[in-house]
């Protein structure tokens, strides 16, 4: 079954200062345009290009060996995998037997050089029977390249063959990675060149863990396929990314620089992370594409329900009105646990009540309060947590930032503004060719 878009409580008259007919005649004409340039030009990531699942299943034989898949990687190359895994796997897969797992793989996403991490991934792996999949479109990311050089140590020292335990997932031509790949004999993978990293989910660099833990990946395709099919719908009101847009585009010129999306579930929580760095990276931006100054882009902050209820409502209700808030809700659960019955009146209103129950009847409550609140928020129902409603969610999210790109006026498809700290970064490491001396300050406030 397909996602639910629920856009109501961002419009007047239910909530007051909410968006009207005016506001949305206002850029419909644009809107349509960015869905139709999105149809003239559809960008890569959008294709799904079927080799993208077949060179996944043509390593099927070799992967179904091992034990633990360790994907390697950070940004775009690592944190699809943590959305696929918590999402699509039982929050427990990682301590169930194989037998338990079907004889599918761990998976242990290193998505940080926080040695402190990749201890403990480490501590919980036998090299033998584990694969890395190094991910890099680039192929010469420094907390990849570091990452992957103490998988290929530790196999060395195990006296394993580093070439039948390592996977190279990077540029089909360029990089070290590739290098490697040619001069090693490495199997590998590879990055579609005109898909961005955080928009390749969908590409063998999100497919192959999911498919090693045992994730349908053919239905998280079709989902994604019929997602971006809706994407293409000049009917605004039948696309569900286009009416994110519209939607976020005018809240952001009418002040909302903050855009929470609040789960209510512990799985999704990487989905969130996932949307994160999509909204983030693509669309914060200082020039438009006239090359004028424009520090554009809208925040994305992550909530978990109920728990953070305890925590960030109170501000979201009664701070500042700077945010959209999105609700992600799941409508059956996987596991269930009945409330029992203490025999106390006082606990009565919960006895033999579900617990999703509990958690749903959060999630209208909060809903309900920031609608009294005037506070804007919307909901994407889930009716369970499946690989075709999770391809669902990912490619209306990608269709959804490439729409806003386009009403920004901005290229959501590039990342300047991280290059100079990563320039900096290698630098200090002492990389040949890179300069930097960090200036002393003319003014210290240091306090110990
Ligand atoms: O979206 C992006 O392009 C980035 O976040 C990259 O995914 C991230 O920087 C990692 O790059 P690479 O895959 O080249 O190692």
């Amino acid at each position: 079954m397909s996602l639910k878009f629920d856009f109501s409580n961002l419009f007047e008259p239910n909530i007051s200062g909410g968006l009207t007919d005016e506001d949305v005649k206002s850029v419909e004409e644009k809107v349509t345009s960015a869905v139709r340039n999105f149809v003239e030009n559809t960008p890569d990531f959008a294709k799904l290009d079927r080799s993208w699942i077949d060179s996944v299943k043509s390593l099927e034989d070799w992967i179904i060996n091992f034990d633990t898949v360790v994907v390697l990687g950070i940004g775009g190359s690592g944190l699809g995998n943590l959305a696929l895994h918590y999402s699509l796997r039982p929050l427990n897969w990682n301590e169930m037997t194989r037998e338990e797992r079907n004889g599918y793989a761990r998976v242990f996403v290193v998505d940080n050089v926080d040695p402190d991490l990749m201890s403990s991934v480490l501590d919980r792996i036998d090299p033998k029977t584990t694969l890395f999949n190094v991910i890099s479109k680039s192929g010469s990311t420094a907390e990849v390249m570091a990452t992957y050089s103490i998988a290929r140590g530790i196999l060395e020292a195990y006296g394993l063959d580093p070439r039948e335990h390592i996977l190279i997932t990077t540029d089909p031509e360029k990089g070290f990675l590739r290098k490697l790949v040619k001069e090693e004999g490495f199997r590998s993978l590879e990055v579609p060149p005109g898909v961005g990293g955080r928009f390749s989910v969908l590409t063998p660099v999100g497919l192959l863990s999911a498919m090693a833990e045992g994730i349908d990946i053919d239905e998280l395709h079709e989902g994604a396929k019929d997602a971006f099919e809706k994407s293409m719908k000049e009917n605004i009101l039948e696309n569900p990314a286009a009416m994110i847009a519209l939607t976020h585009y005018l809240y952001l010129n009418k002040g909302k620089s903050i855009s929470v999306m609040m789960a209510y579930s512990n799985r999704m929580i990487y989905l969130m992370d996932w949307y994160r760095q999509l909204w983030a990276e693509s669309l914060g931006k200082r020039y438009n594409l006239k090359g004028e100054e424009v520090f554009t882009g809208q925040t994305p902050v992550k909530a978990l329900g109920a728990t953070d209820q305890h925590s960030q409502i109170q501000l979201y209700n009664e701070g500042p009105n700077d945010k959209v808030i999105t609700f992600l809700r799941v409508e059956n659960f996987d596991r269930e646990i009945v409330i029992p019955e203490t025999g106390r009146a006082e606990l009565s209103y919960l006895a033999r009540k579900n617990l999703s129950e509990l958690l749903l009847a959060e999630q209208t409550g909060t809903e309900e309060a920031l609608r009294e609140n005037n506070r804007p928020n919307m909901r994407v129902t889930f009716d369970r947590l499946t690989p075709y409603n999770v391809g669902q969610f990912f490619a209306y999210y990608e269709a959804a930032t490439a729409f806003m790109g386009y009403l920004l006026e901005i290229n959501p498809f590039d990342q300047p503004g991280v290059e100079l700290g990563k320039k900096i970064t290698f630098a200090l490491m002492g990389r040949e060719g890179y300069t930097y001396e960090i200036k002393e300050r003319s003014k210290k406030v240091i306090v110990e």
